[in-house]
């Protein structure tokens, strides 16, 4: 009884002061803290004691937090110096401002599961971090980092990369970095720029690159590890003595040699007296690298046993005789493999100078699916880029392929019905998605010229601009703008699942302006705001023009999202052979189908629409919407008239479904405060 009443007792006093910490603190860093991990499973709000001091660390890290922070209100933490989250189950995407807050020197985001892009949207300030972390974690090939330009330890192993990430070679404070481990393909060139490097490992990737010319200078790296790659080039001796030979375990090179050996290699050959040095050197160096000379000890005799003497000269001249005998054996290797050495360094500057492409067309590139496409020219460089944006830019053919390292697989974003899309970094940091027009192979040269310049045109926030198009042969590339967001389909797809036991923090008595409304809200609001955005672009094609504009094939994939998750429409009139031609109204079936997926999360197949179309039939829109949007507040009613629209929207009947204009004017009467912050 005692014990029990005592349990109570506790149990309200620490109620009462996780209360009163966190319901009575006016501190605004604090109320922001809470507000980024509201949703986050197992977080503790004690963890941070309520005073007037501004917050600049947080540590949380190994707390079994899981879930999806609410980044944004980080952002106004103006004194925060490190964050450390290591070693927890933190999902979802880190949005881009985040990495030039300020006052943020050091991030530790290790062991998580977050995944997504890295880095700016080409424009934006320069980050101040110096140390950053982000290893264990499930970031993908979209990394630029040219604007961390303060960064002297950056730790991103064990992710799944696949390609450097770009702007690397900008990071001229860098000591500190670690890329082993991330599924890396193609050239490592890029690094050799770092001159302040002290530590480098690149292990356990598929890099090529010629050792040691396409390395960062040696002078100051006192670790190194480039184990299972694929270099080319040679390895002296010394490198292996200075670092160690876990640091070379299957780089891929195949000749390792001595340079002091080599250097002496003439005199050795025509004075074979001298080569009694050099033969114990080979041999120790062999066995024992840090005991060169292990022999000469044993000259040092013993005065009183004979026998003892005897026995260490025989073995000495047996030894020295030995040596001769390997080290003739050593010479002769070594100068055949002197002779196959200057063919093993000369290689690899053809190879890996793609650039410099000595070979005439045509060129022929396969892509994932194992589908290919031709370019049938002679020089790649008579094919022009026509860039509309940046007229005085010339490029061509031979740029794309320097800059996609020939099409590469690595340099693959989306395979789409289309065909297939690289990403590329043209001369002048200037970041592209090239597309691969498969369906306009028959097209004539004159027609896609007026296609691309019609398209030019079309200039609206909520489309993805042409910024260039190439026609090299029968195909035809058109560029784009590279966002760093991705698709909404794969946004939808990578979205954390949302939780539905979260404290209400609508009804909070905090006064903040517009943040008083849950993550999830905010989420809805998110996805109502892309609803309403790839509606005006829509809505622009079919009715501002003089003739209306089809798209021909919207979908998720071809809806590209910008740093603030504003919708661009990409793949205007691109789509051709349909059996049946698109038309306005078949374009607002598949906005129907896009609305369908936005408000249920789930792939728009045939399927989920008449799932979707069923359930809104019979007045349970409610119970198809997405699990992760948040059910039970106000919002519902939002959702379920969303669902509605995209119900109306796919009618069966061409004439039944409503204009863009209409769906637009619907979307925006949904909630006209979103509709009117556009
Ligand atoms: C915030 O709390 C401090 C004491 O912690 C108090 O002096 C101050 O008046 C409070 N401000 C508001 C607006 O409540
Ligand atoms: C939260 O942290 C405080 C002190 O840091 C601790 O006393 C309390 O038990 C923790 N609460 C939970 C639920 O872990
Ligand atoms: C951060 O938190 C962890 C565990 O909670 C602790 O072990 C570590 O010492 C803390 N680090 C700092 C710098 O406070
Ligand atoms: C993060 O916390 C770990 C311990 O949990 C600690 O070893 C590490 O130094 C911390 N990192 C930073 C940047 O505070
Ligand atoms: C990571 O967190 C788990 C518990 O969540 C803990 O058992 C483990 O020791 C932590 N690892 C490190 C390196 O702190
Ligand atoms: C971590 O939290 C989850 C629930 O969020 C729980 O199921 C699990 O047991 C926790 N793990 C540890 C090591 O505390
Ligand atoms: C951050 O502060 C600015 C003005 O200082 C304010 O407009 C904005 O709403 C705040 N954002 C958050 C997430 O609190
Ligand atoms: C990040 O945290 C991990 C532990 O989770 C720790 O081992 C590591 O040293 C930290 N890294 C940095 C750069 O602080
Ligand atoms: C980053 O964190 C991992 C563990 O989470 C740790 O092993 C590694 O040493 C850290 N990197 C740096 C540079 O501290
Ligand atoms: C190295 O940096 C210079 C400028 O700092 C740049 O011109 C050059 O292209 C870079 N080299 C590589 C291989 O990235
Ligand atoms: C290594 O590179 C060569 C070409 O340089 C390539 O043919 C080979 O498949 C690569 N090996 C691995 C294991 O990646
Ligand atoms: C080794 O010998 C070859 C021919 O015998 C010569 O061309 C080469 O320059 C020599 N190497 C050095 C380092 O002297």
């Amino acid at each position: 009884m005692n014990l029990f009443s005592c349990f109570v007792t506790t149990l309200l006093l620490t109620t009462f002061f996780t209360l009163s910490e966190s319901a009575n603190c006016n501190n605004t860093d604090h109320l922001l803290i809470l507000k980024a991990f509201a949703s986050v499973d197992n977080f503790n709000s004690s963890s941070f004691v309520c005073s007037n001091a501004r917050i600049s660390e947080i540590n949380l890290s190994s707390r079994n937090l899981t879930g999806a922070l609410s980044w944004k209100f980080l952002k106004n933490l103006t004194h925060i110096h490190t964050i450390n989250l290591s070693n927890n189950s933190i999902k979802g995407y880190i949005p881009s401002w985040f990495w030039s807050i300020p006052s943020l020197v050091e991030v530790n985001l290790s062991k998580n599961k977050l995944g997504g892009a890295i880095g700016f949207e080409s424009g934006s300030g320069l980050s101040s971090i110096q140390v950053l972390n982000l290893s264990f974690n499930r970031f993908t090939n979209l990394a630029h980092l040219s604007n961390f330009s303060n960064l002297s330890v950056l730790d991103m192993s064990y992710n799944n990369l696949k390609v450097l990430p770009l702007g690397l070679d900008s990071l001229k404070k860098l000591q500190h970095l670690d890329l082993s481990s991330c599924n890396i393909s193609g050239d490592l060139k890029p690094i050799s720029n770092l001159t302040s490097l002290e530590f480098l490992d690149v292990a356990n990737n598929h890099m090529s690159g010629t050792f040691p010319n396409d390395f960062p200078p040696f002078s100051n790296i006192n670790f190194l590890n480039i184990s299972f790659n694929n270099f080319t080039g040679v390895l002296p001796y010394d490198k292996v003595q200075r670092f160690g030979n876990s640091s070379f375990i299957n780089t891929g090179m195949l000749f390792k040699y001595s340079n002091t050996s080599m250097n002496r290699n003439v005199t050795v050959h025509h004075a074979p007296k001298e080569s009694h040095i050099k033969p114990h050197q080979i041999l120790s160096a062999h066995s024992n690298p840090k005991d060169p000379n292990p022999v000469k000890k044993n000259k040092k005799p013993s005065s009183k046993k004979r026998l003892f003497w005897i026995v260490i000269i025989s073995s000495v001249s047996f030894l020295v005789l030995l040596a001769m005998t390997v080290s003739i054996c050593c010479i002769f290797k070594k100068r055949q493999m002197a002779k196959r050495n200057k063919w093993a360094i000369s290689k690899p500057v053809h190879q890996h100078q793609p650039f410099k492409i000595e070979k005439s067309g045509p060129f022929s590139f396969e892509t994932e699916s194992g589908s290919s496409w031709v370019v049938d020219v002679r020089e790649p460089s008579s094919a022009a880029v026509v860039m509309f944006e940046k007229p005085l830019m010339s490029f061509t053919f031979k740029d794309l392929m320097a800059a996609t390292s020939q099409f590469g697989k690595e340099s693959l974003l989306a395979e789409g019905r289309c065909g297939p899309v690289y990403r590329a970094v043209l001369p002048g940091e200037i970041h592209v998605a090239v597309k691969v027009l498969e369906n306009a192979r028959g097209m004539s040269h004159d027609d896609a010229v007026a296609m691309f310049e019609n398209l030019s045109k079309l200039k609206h926030p909520n489309l993805l601009p042409i910024s260039g198009y190439c026609i090299a042969g029968k195909e035809k590339l058109v560029l784009y703008e590279f966002m760093a967001n991705g698709d909404l389909h794969r946004w939808l797809q990578e979205l954390p699942t949302g939780k539905t036991d979260v404290e209400d923090w609508s009804t909070d008595t905090w006064e903040y302006p517009v943040d008083s409304s849950s993550p999830e809200k905010m989420e809805w609001r998110t996805r109502h705001n892309i609803a309403i955005g790839i509606a005006r672009g829509l809505a622009y094609l079919h009715h501002a023009q003089s003739t209306p504009v089809v798209h021909g094939h919207l979908v998720p994939s071809n809806i590209l999202l910008s740093d603030y998750l504003d919708p661009r429409i990409a793949g205007i009139g691109l789509s051709r052979d349909r059996v049946h031609t698109p038309t306005t109204d078949s374009d607002v079936y598949s906005f129907g189908i896009v609305l369908i997926e936005l408000l249920t999360g789930e792939t728009g197949s045939e399927e989920t629409v008449v799932k979707a179309r069923k359930l809104v039939r019979e007045g349970r829109g409610v119970d198809a919407l997405d699990s992760r949007l948040r059910l039970g507040d106000n919002s519902v009613s939002e959702m379920v008239e969303c669902l509605r629209v995209g119900y109306l929207c796919t009618a069966e009947t061409p004439g039944k479904r409503p204009t863009m204009q209409q769906v637009l004017g619907m979307l925006k009467d949904i909630h006209p405060i979103t509709a009117e912050l556009n």
